[in-house]
């Protein structure tokens, strides 16, 4: 629980988001992430995890990126899961890990730090525009798509549970096919969804981070002209850090 001077004094400011994904740590990851985040704690006020946070998904992997968390972050930390951290079958032990260090981990929810409110989920693929799969043919089709719409919905349902002025969107999945130039447009379908384009849009969603694209552009828009992040840390890494620190 942060003080509540504190809490006013960052409210009356500008917020250094920080915010890195795919970090996909495995048994033996343990310090990978250690000094990027202690640099992160002096000179960012929160930072985003957005997604892939471990290779497989299991505990193990998790209690080593907490080991490092629990070192060198000085800040409020915020994630989402992603689709590596589902492969072992147990993505709420990963993330219950993770809440136990003190991150908030946020798969539909909502959470208000410093005046600033942040929405995240997962998200899912489903590809974009008038080449998104619809839901039409075999059960197993209609079954991927509305797992699609599902996470829409679900980051709809978050945001609406925000009144801050500003509202960011964490996500792990992109919902634009901007950020994912790079990667080879066969697997564009499976990288992100349009879906989770039109709540940000209707929403006036103020920036969105989302990870995944290993190698994605950095920068894009939604069609509103709203600011998408791919954050994924083998992107950024091309640039130097293997994190991101956005001032809002
Ligand atoms: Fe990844
Ligand atoms: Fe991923």
């Amino acid at each position: 629980m942060m003080p509540v001077s504190f809490l006013k004094a960052m409210a009356k400011r500008a917020l250094r988001i920080a915010a890195t994904a795919d970090l996909h740590y495995a048994k033996h990851s343990r310090g990978k992430m250690q000094e990027a985040f202690a640099e992160i704690s002096q000179s960012a006020d929160v930072l985003l995890l957005c997604g892939d946070l471990t290779e497989y998904g299991l505990a193990e992997e998790a209690v080593e990126l907490a080991a490092d968390i629990r070192s060198s972050m000085r800040i409020p930390c915020i994630g989402v899961i992603g689709n590596h951290d589902y492969e072992s079958g147990q993505p709420d032990a990963v993330a219950k890990i993770l809440d136990e260090t003190g991150v908030t981990m946020l798969n539909g929810e909502a959470v208000e730090i410093a005046g600033v409110g942040f929405a995240g989920i997962c998200g899912f693929g489903g590809g974009f525009g008038r080449r998104m799969l619809n839901a039409w043919g075999e059960p197993l089709i209609k079954e991927f798509v509305q797992e699609s719409i599902s996470h829409a919905i679900r980051l709809e349902q978050a945001l609406v549970k925000l009144q801050t002025e500003r509202r960011i969107v964490v996500l792990h999945y992109s919902p634009i096919r901007a950020t994912l130039q790079g990667e080879d447009p066969e697997i564009y379908p499976f990288l992100g969804s349009s879906r989770l384009e039109e709540p940000i849009n209707r929403f006036k969603v103020t920036t969105v981070f989302h990870g995944h694209a290993h190698n994605g552009a950095l920068d894009g828009t939604t069609s509103t002209g709203i600011p998408v992040y791919n954050v994924s840390a083998p992107a950024l890494h091309k640039s130097g850090k293997p994190y991101r620190i956005v001032e809002l």
